[in-house]
């Protein structure tokens, strides 16, 4: 079952599903590709590390739509190439549109660092019943705290072309604690997103 990881950045989750793989948590998953459009994610140097391929796709004009178009197609076309079951959004910053995501249909997955609700609502209603807001965008982990939420956490879902929606594959709940800062908690977060995507990713690879 072939995995490919797109990321932006530190790519941690990335390596939690590299440490499950090599300690044989992964189920029958393999990572095959990361790719990101950024040149200096660390993630690209954890991919070499460990001799996965890796493949640099910058943007160089984001607010054109033809040049964005563009680099859909050519995301897609490194991607293709490797085959991949299953395309993990894992830190990629970038929003996708069906220029990428109608090549493979039903097989990209995201995760993101706040709770999402079931039907694409406005609302989650957590554990204890308390509604908290559906917190979507790029900083939501700034905004719990914004929002003085006590409660935050973690979803994995299917992507869509609307942004932070899709069927949820799962999420799980992370209290927010007095001192936290937007770090803190991120890494805190981020320490449940590492259990979940090799939870999912294993469960997917499971089921195909
Ligand atoms: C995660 O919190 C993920 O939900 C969000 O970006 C972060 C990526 O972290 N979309 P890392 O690059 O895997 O460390």
């Amino acid at each position: 079952y072939r995995v490919a990881v797109l990321i932006s950045g530190s790519g941690s989750n990335l390596q939690a599903m590299i440490d499950a793989q090599q300690s044989g948590d992964l189920g029958n998953a393999e990572v095959v590709l990361v790719v990101s459009d950024r040149a200096d994610a660390y993630g690209l140097q954890r991919a070499l590390k460990h001799r996965i391929a890796a493949a640099f796709v910058p943007l160089r004009h984001p607010r054109d739509p033809a040049a964005r178009a563009e680099w859909e197609r050519r995301l897609a076309d490194v991607t293709a190439a490797f085959n991949p079951d299953l395309i993990v959004l894992a830190g990629f910053m970038r929003v996708l549109s069906p220029v990428f995501l109608d090549r493979f249909p039903n097989r990209v997955i995201n995760q993101h660092p706040a709770l999402l609700p079931d039907d694409g609502g406005d609302t989650f209603t957590t554990s204890r019943g308390i509604i908290i807001p559906a917190l979507r965008g790029a900083h939501v982990v700034a905004d719990a705290l914004r929002l003085g939420l006590p409660i935050t956490g973690c979803t994995i879902h299917r992507v869509t072309p609307a942004v932070d929606d899709g069927p949820v594959l799962a999420r799980a709940e992370v209290p927010i604690l007095p001192g936290d800062t937007e770090m803190t908690l991120h890494e805190r977060i981020k320490q449940v997103e590492h259990r979940l995507i090799v939870e999912v990713v294993t469960q997917l690879a499971r089921l195909k």
